[in-house]
């Protein structure tokens, strides 16, 4: 398939002037020794293909900016890098101005380029922010011309004060089957506001392959929350059902797909491609949540 029939619909990242494909890579299964540089050259050059140009990394997630610097080498135009910091510098304490300004240096290296599109304060609490100074210290950056969207990664609390703060050009959250209190305030209100939003676990983990209740932790609150959900897939696969309905969500701008499989992220643009769900489904999904997921919070 060639970029240029890519079924992928392109969207405004809010009022960044960024324009994004519906459907990113989630480079966070990249990072470790389980995936082969080969692998995660494949898996680039799949997204390329099909259009998912969006890739989203963070300091976190082991060699993931290096193996993504490594494999978009010499490929950097039409391209829109994503990643998420504040800790992790040797020799500096966490969440302070000096982590953003040496985390987005060393970003930019480990991403091999000059500017990286979109960066997020990673998980950061409400009082960090508040203190102002890693807002400061990226909001420099962007100034400095080393990044172009200054963004935050986060859930319920301060993600409602990241939205409110002014400060950010898009956020970053869980938009998914079994993530939809988002969809009832934080996202509606950074639409409004002219924020972009890329949704984290957008197939909420995909819960519906285990049998059993899993051990990692973030994956079972999602089994238990599937389980609570009592939701039918109708005709549709699990997959489409979710990305569909997760890459439609009004005031979505992206979905961030967490696989390391090719044949994963074609299938999903695949089924994005298939359009909105239906509005029966929509609101049967809508319904399911509204009685089991009341009180449910944002899955960090
Ligand atoms: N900001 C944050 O704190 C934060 C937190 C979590 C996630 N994120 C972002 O969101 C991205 C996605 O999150 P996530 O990976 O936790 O959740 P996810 O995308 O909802 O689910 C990923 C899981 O679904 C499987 N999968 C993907 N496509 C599939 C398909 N077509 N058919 C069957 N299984 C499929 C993957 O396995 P395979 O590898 O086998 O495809 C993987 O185990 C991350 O990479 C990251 O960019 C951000």
């Amino acid at each position: 398939m060639s970029a240029s029939r890519s079924p992928l619909p392109l969207r405004p990242l809010g009022s960044t002037g960024l324009t994004v494909p519906a459907l990113g890579l989630g480079a966070g299964r990249i990072g470790g020794p389980e995936t082969s540089d080969a692998e995660v050259d494949r898996l680039v050059a799949t997204a390329l293909d099909i259009g998912a140009t969006l890739f989203d990394t963070a300091r976190s997630y082991g060699a993931s900016e290096e193996r993504l610097g490594r494999a978009l080498a010499g490929r950097r135009q039409g391209v829109l890098l994503s990643t998420k910091l504040g800790y992790g510098v040797p020799g500096v304490p966490d969440w302070t101005g000096p982590a953003i300004t040496a985390g987005v240096d060393g970003a930019l290296g480990r991403l091999r380029t000059e500017v990286i599109d979109i960066v997020h304060l990673h998980s950061c609490p409400r009082e960090v922010l508040e203190r102002g100074e890693v807002i400061e210290a990226l909001l420099r950056a962007v100034r400095d011309g080393k990044v172009r969207v200054a963004a935050y990664s986060g859930e319920d609390d301060a993600l409602e004060w990241a939205i409110r703060s002014g400060a950010f050009g898009s956020v970053q959250c869980s938009v998914s089957l079994v993530d939809q209190g988002v969809l009832d305030r934080c996202v509606p209100r950074a639409a409004e506001a002219g924020i972009g939003v890329l949704a984290k676990r957008p197939l909420g983990n995909a819960p519906w392959r285990f049998e059993r209740r899993p051990e990692a932790t973030d994956v079972a609150e999602a089994w238990d929350r599937f389980a609570a959900l009592r939701i039918e897939r109708g005709e549709l696969s699990w997959e489409a059902l979710a990305a569909r309905f997760a890459a439609f969500a009004p005031g979505v701008s992206a979905i961030l797909l967490g696989t390391a499989n090719p044949a994963h992220l074609a299938a999903v643009a695949q089924a994005i491609g298939d359009g909105p769900l239906p509005e029966a489904v929509l609101t049967s999904l809508r319904e399911a949540h509204a009685r089991a997921g009341r009180g449910w919070s944002g899955r960090i």
